[in-house]
């Protein structure tokens, strides 16, 4: 099975999934990561662990409908059969979801439905809930809205600031992850009830 996986940051899910594949007898590999943005920290990672990278530059292109045609032409590229967004920072259009509707995963740092959108361990904070998480689920044209495929927890803890929060949601990330997406790729999206 091959994995493409999306960034346009710093890659910490990617870096995560990469070495849980190296590590284990992955039932996939990691074809190609991929990112929308030239200068994103993750691709180092990436290309000295021998994986193909693609640039495809968000402000190369004048419509999102041009610069999904192009990042969807750079992705068949490597025939995945999963799309793995990971810190992925762009909103994709509903005909790109659809052609890969079922088989691209995206991680959100909330428990959702909770906080879906930007800010999430600020919106936490300010809701003054006592737990928050993330959340894997399968891509849908409704943002941060389709099927979940699994949460970890994390408590918020007296005067934590923004910055102690994200780390303590992105170390779970690091964990969640890798696991969905081996179980996802063993058995398939759970039946919907
Ligand atoms: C983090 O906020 C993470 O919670 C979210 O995307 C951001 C960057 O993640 N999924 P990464 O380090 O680029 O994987």
């Amino acid at each position: 099975k091959n994995i493409v996986i999306l960034i346009s940051g710093g890659g910490s899910n990617m870096a995560a999934i990469v070495r849980a594949a190296q590590s284990e007898q992955w039932p996939a590999r990691i074809a190609a990561v991929i990112s929308n943005r030239a200068d994103a920290g993750g691709l180092p990672f990436a290309q000295a662990n021998g994986i193909p990278t693609v640039v495809i530059p968000s402000q190369d292109f004048a419509s999102r409908d041009a610069f999904d045609a192009a990042l969807r032409a750079a992705i068949d590229e490597f025939l995945p059969d999963l799309i793995v967004l990971a810190g992925f920072m762009r909103i994709l259009t509903a005909p790109f979801v659809a052609h890969y509707a079922g088989r691209m995963l995206n991680i959100h740092p909330s428990l959702l439905p909770r906080f879906s959108g930007l800010h999430t361990h600020r919106q936490a904070l300010a809701a003054g809930h006592d737990r928050h998480g993330a959340t894997v689920h399968i891509v849908t044209a409704e943002l941060d809205h389709g099927p979940v495929l699994g949460q970890v927890e994390v408590a918020v803890l007296p005067g934590d600031t923004e910055a102690a929060l994200a780390i303590r949601v992105l170390q779970q990330e690091h964990i969640l992850y890798p696991r969905v997406i081996r179980d996802f790729i063993e058995h398939g999206a759970p039946a919907q009830h």
